[in-house]
């Protein structure tokens, strides 16, 4: 069953056509940094028309590398929410309008949900994909949030962000080190020019076992940080400061996915999202979950960040349960929980 998957929930237009939820035959990604960027964050109109622009190629193209048609497709699912409703609207209305013309069947998704699909996407023959059920973290640039999945279409929320999300806060300090928007990656690149223990920021846990986070309070403290320094901010002093300031997001992220593991009895850790792709992150993911006997799932960083492949994964399995929509679905931008 071939299902074409369409994400334009934020600010990437993405398609994807993948085989049975699992095999990937094409994934094509439009990214809007370029126009977001100078205003360091996203223009949600700005957005929308950039998707509108984008959604015919970007489908287009996934079909053609695919080496299908549309008329090859037998569903299509697109994410309906949570993310900024202007641009929803342009993903969903062409799913529907795709939908009719063609007779086939549509699901709307949660975005957040379908991010730990992820793990089961392949473009080789061989893969181990991970057993239910499993706790996945879901950590991007608006959600940190810790599932546990039952199924591939039933979750439960264990734990969610308060107040900003990991990449928020990442793109935040970047932004203060004078690093562009998103500064995610960069963050991560200047990192490694720099010494993690040189400053004490505050672990923001919450309490033990809490599965909640909060990071708004780190950002205030970097920012307090570069204030007091008094314009003495070198190469050097930035790399001590983002290698400090990650060490930190990811000491907090790595114990709760343990605690996690811990409250559920679940032995299959998913981290996916934007921020799944830090090198910083994946590597103590990947110590930890050899200390622990985790068997740990994090994909490649093409399958972290938003992409179409993931809907469709999700969208398989709705549209084979029988959760298709109508022609009259709404967005959802925001959705109950998260
Ligand atoms: O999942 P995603 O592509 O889009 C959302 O749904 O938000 O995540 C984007 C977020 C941004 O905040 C970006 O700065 C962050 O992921 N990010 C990273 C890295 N690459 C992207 N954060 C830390 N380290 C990275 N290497
Ligand atoms: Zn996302």
């Amino acid at each position: 069953m071939l299902i074409l998957g369409i994400e334009s929930s934020c600010d990437d237009t993405a398609a994807a056509v993948v085989e049975d939820g699992h095999r990937v035959l094409s994934s094509v990604v439009s990214s809007q940094d370029d126009i977001h960027s100078r205003f360091g964050g996203i223009v949600p109109e700005l957005a929308s028309r950039r998707h509108v622009e984008s959604i015919i190629p970007v489908v287009d193209g996934a079909l053609k590398t695919a080496s299908v048609t549309i008329d090859d497709i037998d569903g299509i699912a697109v994410s309906r929410g949570p993310g900024l409703v202007g641009s929803i609207l342009v993903g969903l209305s062409f799913a529907k309008a795709v939908s009719f013309v063609k007779a086939v069947p549509f699901t709307g998704v949660n975005h957040i949900e379908s991010h730990p699909l992820a793990a089961f996407l392949h473009e080789e023959d061989s893969h181990e994909p991970p057993r239910f059920p499993f706790v996945s973290l879901v950590v991007s640039g608006g959600h940190t949030t810790l599932l546990l999945m039952e199924s591939h279409t039933s979750y439960r929320i264990l734990g969610q962000t308060l107040d900003d999300a990991a990449g928020e806060a990442f793109d935040k300090v970047a932004k203060l080190l004078g690093l562009g928007y998103p500064g995610g990656a960069a963050i991560d690149r200047l990192a490694r020019t720099g010494d993690p223990a040189s400053v004490q920021f505050t672990r923001p846990y919450l309490a033990k076992g809490n599965l909640d986070f909060s990071f708004s309070g780190i950002k205030t403290a970097v920012l307090t940080h570069v204030r007091g320094l008094d314009g003495a901010l070198d190469g050097k002093t930035a790399g001590d400061v983002a290698a400090s300031f990650q060490e930190a997001v990811v000491d907090v992220l790595v114990d709760k996915a343990l605690w996690a593991l811990e409250a559920t009895g679940s032995t299959d850790l998913v981290v996916a999202g934007g921020v799944a792709c830090n090198s910083r992150l994946r590597a103590r993911l990947s110590e930890a979950a050899k200390k622990e006997a985790v068997r740990l799932f994090i994909p490649p960083p093409r399958f972290c960040s938003d992409n179409g492949a993931m809907v469709a994964a999700l969208g398989y399995h709705q549209i084979k349960k029988g959760m298709t929509g109508d022609l009259d679905m709404n967005a959802m931008p925001t959705w109950e929980g998260f």
